[in-house]
């Protein structure tokens, strides 16, 4: 079991803000990575459908034998995760429940989250941080329009910037001490966000998550034993635009092309 793959995806380049620093940590892993660039953004679909993608997923990373499975989308995590954790018998790592206890640790008073439509709409963190730290006042907004400013490289348009600092200015009228990147395509917007806020105010989640799963693999003793692999990245559509956009967080030079399932409509 210890050599066999981890599967780590997202909707599309997002959860490389995840992958990068594993890989980073823990360079001795087999990993495979999806996209799901055709369903993308997941942040529009509803509970169901979410539940139906990440079923044709982890049915995916099942035929490639994996050891575990890092649900690095956060909007996956916020609605599919409950529903699907007991029917495999691989490990899987859902990062909203994984870093939200690290979070409620700080004792914050007052914190936001930005996220996907369907991660706010579930009260995903929400619900999470305030099981450890019930006195926690989390304010949520969604931020829809970020996934497709990332995915298709628009972060320095006026459009952009302008509906960025919205959102942030929102947020800082409240008087957070942090603000959550509920969606792994949000760090990769940390130089327009740091426009408006200092940087140290967002908390990317990707770092305690992979302390997270490092800490866990360890402990089950389900470290690799081998050797460093290459690492595979396949895509359900348009392979030159993933690997254009992932510049940010990894050098990603070949993508796959693979159908899983049909495109789910919004
Ligand atoms: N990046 C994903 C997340 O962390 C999904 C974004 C989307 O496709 O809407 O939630």
């Amino acid at each position: 079991m210890n050599n066999c793959p981890i599967g780590i995806f997202d909707s599309g380049v997002g959860g490389l803000s995840v992958f990068s620093q594993l890989f980073q940590l823990l360079p001795n892993e087999d990993y495979i990575y999806f996209g799901d660039t055709l369903n993308l953004p997941y942040g529009n679909k509803t509970k169901e459908q979410l539940i139906e993608i990440t079923e044709s997923i982890f049915d995916f990373f099942k035929s490639k034998n994996v050891k575990a499975v890092v649900m690095a989308c956060n909007t996956t995590s916020a609605t599919a995760y409950a529903t699907l954790k007991s029917y495999y018998n691989f490990k899987i790592y859902p990062v909203v429940q994984s870093v939200s206890k690290c979070i409620a640790d700080e004792n914050y008073k007052k914190i936001g989250v930005f996220a996907t439509n369907a991660t706010i709409n579930a009260h995903a963190y929400k619900n999470e941080i305030q099981k450890y730290n019930p006195n926690c006042i989390v304010y949520e907004t969604a931020c829809p329009e970020w996934v497709n400013i990332v995915e298709n490289e628009l972060q320095d348009d006026e459009k952009s910037i302008k509906n960025i600092k919205l959102h942030v200015d929102e947020m800082l009228s409240k008087k957070v001490e942090k603000i959550v990147l509920g969606c792994t395509h949000y760090p990769y917007l940390t130089d327009v966000l740091s426009q408006f806020a200092p940087p140290n105010l967002f908390i990317n989640p990707a770092y305690s998550f992979v302390r997270y799963i490092i800490n866990d693999l360890k402990n089950s003793e389900l470290l690799n034993t081998k050797r460093t692999f290459e690492p595979k990245f396949y895509v359900s559509s348009n392979p030159k635009q993933f690997i254009s956009a992932s510049k940010l967080f990894y050098n990603v030079d070949n993508a796959m092309e693979i159908s899983l399932s049909s495109k789910v409509k919004n």
